[in-house]
């Protein structure tokens, strides 16, 4: 059967979902699972664009086996030769360049000529191929550019060393037929284009990146970028699970399949919420909360008769399980870590010791400890934990009631020097916002504030997400903990820790 490659994106493209930013530690979690999922390539991030970045993608090329892991750059010398200084530990490194082709880009955004940004392109891809053999260039907004140049820029690049072209639908604008025919003009008139993958890149905001990546697969390209659970910039990618479990489902007509280990892909989706924070919508495709739920009792019958009559995939082929497995305060190492390793979270040493000491604490304040909260204690705060946390939370009070005026004493580290604050607010939450406000110092609005038990019973352990805002700056903050208060401090501290790092990203354009 012929294959389609499985080019992951979620930690580039992903990550550029409003609040979704991942610390590095997370990001090498990510990637270790992205491997065991059975993806061909991991795009690491983008190395020029921040330290954090560069990082992410040094430590995956040095610590993640299987896949290639890619780093994107821009048409430019600094960002390709950032590029390859990250990867060059990886065994299989590809520097993934791009420029626009359309006019409206260039004119506007990039102010060249189209000769010029051909040219660019050619000169940076040849500069890539001068480190890496692996080269893929992107003309971005393909779909929007005139064929005729788009064919020009795709023979030249490739002549120059290019061995995966990716046509990107940059602003979700295809229709399926026409994205279709993009590619099969592509294929029948570039031609030196049997040199080269043609790799798809679909943007979601008509809902119809799915669709596209499948037209363009029906009519020749055999790489797709995705990302799982579909985040990505605005309204996202083509979503990883769908884009395979249409492949896997529909063999019989499409002919096609990929590398992906299907029992993967739940544990990976959990994963990935559990770090971004971005909960899956209820009627997600393939992984929602409801995608395999029949509420109907026509259908709940036909079920209960024989599974194939309302049920096109077992929920069990892509790794949701019915764990009856509870742990409590009697259960082992052994045991935690067995079952942290079904979760899909395989832990280094230092992390499963601290993992492991927060289960234990968690089981004396909860007689019955969930896969959900395991996966919080992991994506909350095991992974979370960022070497250049600049605030952390240490002591915390608050007093409220039907009487008097909510206050809050909380004590913090600033830069590791300890400072203590009491305050009053609206209410307990109000307190402890303001409080840690005037400890750091800083000027945030916040924009959301929400919270969800992650399981049921009084006992649960709330779950608090903020999203603040500084400036221009976004960042969505996530704390966990039976004590909501305590979970609204945690999520308040970490989205301010993000948006610390998020200040001090350069600015790149994409
Ligand atoms: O959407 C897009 O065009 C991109 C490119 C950088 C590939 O993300
Ligand atoms: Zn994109």
């Amino acid at each position: 059967m012929e294959l389609v490659e499985i080019f992951d994106t979620t930690l580039r493209d992903g990550e550029q979902s409003p609040g979704a930013s991942m610390n590095v530690e997370e990001k090498v979690t990510v990637a270790r699972q992205l491997a065991k999922l059975g993806v061909d390539i991991i795009e690491a991030g983008f190395a020029f664009s921040s330290h954090g970045d560069f990082e992410a993608v040094r430590r995956v090329s040095n610590e993640v086996e299987g896949p290639v892991v890619c780093s994107l750059a821009r048409a430019k010398s600094e960002d390709i030769d950032s590029a390859w200084q990250a990867l060059k530990g990886a065994p299989r490194p590809r520097i993934h360049t791009f420029i626009s082709t359309s006019d409206i880009h260039l004119k506007h955004q990039f102010r060249l000529t189209r000769e010029e940004a051909r040219d660019r392109a050619v000169d940076m891809v040849e500069r890539a191929r001068g480190y890496v053999e692996d080269v893929e260039f992107s003309p971005m907004d393909a779909s929007r550019s005139e064929p005729a140049y788009l064919y020009e820029v795709i023979e030249a690049v490739i002549n120059a060393g290019a061995s995966t072209v990716n046509i990107p639908d940059t602003v979700g604008y295809s229709l399926p037929h026409e994205f279709g025919e993009l590619i099969r003009g592509i294929r029948e008139n570039v031609p030196n284009i049997g040199k080269a993958i043609i790799s798809v890149h679909c943007h979601n905001d008509l809902g119809l990146a799915v669709a596209n990546s499948l037209s363009a697969i029906m009519n020749g390209a055999r790489q797709v970028e995705c990302t799982i659970n579909g985040i990505g910039e605005r309204a996202g990618n083509a979503s990883l699970e769908e884009i395979v479990m249409i492949l896997k489902t529909r063999r019989g007509v499409l002919g096609l399949d990929t590398r992906i280990v299907a029992n993967q892909i739940y544990p990976t989706s959990r994963l990935i919420s559990g770090i971004t924070g971005i909960m899956v919508q209820p009627n997600k495709a393939i992984v929602g909360d409801n995608a395999f739920a029949h509420e109907s009792g026509i259908h709940q019958d036909g079920i209960l008769k024989e599974k194939e009559t309302y049920e096109i995939i077992e929920p069990e082929s892509i790794g949701i399980t019915q764990s009856t497995l509870v742990l409590g305060k009697h259960s082992g190492r052994h045991a935690f870590k067995a079952r942290l390793k079904e979760l899909g979270l395989e832990l280094t040493d230092e992390n499963l010791k601290r993992a492991f000491e927060r289960f234990k604490s968690l089981a004396d304040q909860k007689k019955e400890v969930f896969d959900e909260d395991i996966e919080a204690i992991v994506t909350n705060e095991v992974l979370r934990v960022d070497l250049r946390e600049r605030y952390k939370l240490t002591s915390l009070a608050v007093s409220s009631g039907t009487s008097g005026t909510p206050s809050a004493e909380v004590e913090i580290e600033i830069d590791g020097e300890k400072a203590r604050e009491k305050g009053t607010g609206d209410g307990p939450v109000d307190a402890v916002y303001r409080t840690i406000a005037a400890l750091t110092g800083t000027k945030s609005s916040l924009l959301r504030y929400s919270v969800n038990a992650i399981t049921g019973g009084t006992d649960a352990q709330g779950e608090v997400s903020v999203r603040l805002q500084e400036g221009d700056c976004i960042a969505t903050g996530h704390g966990a903990h039976t004590d909501i208060i305590i979970a609204s401090a945690k999520a308040y501290i970490n989205a301010l820790n993000k948006l610390e790092t998020k200040k001090e990203r350069k600015e790149a354009v994409i």
